[in-house]
């Protein structure tokens, strides 16, 4: 049994004090939640893949000079990541039309965008993270205009190295979500990338079939969830018996 603090429980990870001053432990669990929590349930094994997945994600992007949280992987369920202060906003990045864009301005799911796409959604459970506008997001110092450069230029550039990543073994990038927080030093504060990029929070298509490889397959109950993160994993060369 742990006998660690716990900090904070979510829908999909836990989180608990680290063993250092300023670090967290990030628990990744096999629960699945869609449609603002209406619709719960587990996916076996996911917690092991998007821990995985997001640990090599979270390396590449450092070694392009994204500066992230991830410190490094425990085990097979945890990793040890910075403390941050986190921003209360999800930084939407759309390649191609789908998901809410597509059905709140009924433009067909699959159609490529004229350009790339960044919202901001308000996190809160409860409202059932409303996207938000830059004036609202100023209105109410959600963060400063300079944390909004800082994270819309780093979306921009992660964007373009996951396009290339995931084109790379045949994946296609639709859309996906980030989240950043804050780091102090002093009086002073940066913004870091945050939480967790996995099949949970982005959609992935595989480019020859347009077959969903992320969390589409378990909110629109297609089934085969386990297998479309494990398919990931094994185009990105993280699984054992890789034959
Ligand atoms: O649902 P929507 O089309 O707005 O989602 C856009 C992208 O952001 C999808 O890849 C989805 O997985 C991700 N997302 C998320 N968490 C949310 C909302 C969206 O990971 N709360």
């Amino acid at each position: 049994m742990s006998r660690r603090r716990q900090i904070y429980e979510g829908k999909a990870k836990i989180l608990y004090e680290g063993p250092e001053p300023g670090t967290i432990i990030q628990y990744f669990k096999d629960d699945a939640t869609a449609f603002n929590a209406q619709k719960k349930g587990t996916i076996n094994g996911k917690g092991v893949i998007n821990n995985r997945i997001s640990e090599y994600v979270f390396t590449r992007l450092s070694h392009i000079g994204i500066p992230t949280h991830f410190i490094r992987r425990l085990n097979m369920r945890e990793q040890l990541v910075r403390q941050v202060e986190i921003i209360p906003l999800e930084v939407v990045v759309r390649n191609v039309a789908a998901g809410s864009l597509s059905q709140r301005l009924g433009i067909e799911e699959g159609e490529l965008l004229p350009h790339t796409l960044i919202e901001y959604c308000y996190k809160d459970d409860g409202l059932g993270d409303p996207k938000v506008s830059e004036e609202e997001i100023a209105c109410f110092n959600w963060c400063s205009h300079e944390e909004m450069q800082d994270m819309s230029s780093m979306a921009i550039r992660i964007n373009d190295f996951l396009c290339g990543m995931f084109s790379a073994i045949d994946i296609r990038l639709i859309d996906f979500k980030l989240e950043f927080g804050r780091i102090w030093d002093g009086d002073y504060s940066r913004v870091i990338l945050a939480d967790e990029i996995s099949p949970d929070g982005c959609r992935l298509w595989d480019i020859n079939t347009g077959e969903k490889l992320d969390k589409d397959r378990f909110r629109r109950d297609l089934g085969g969830e386990s297998e479309a993160y494990q398919e990931v994993a094994r185009r990105l060369g993280l699984l054992q018996n890789d034959d």
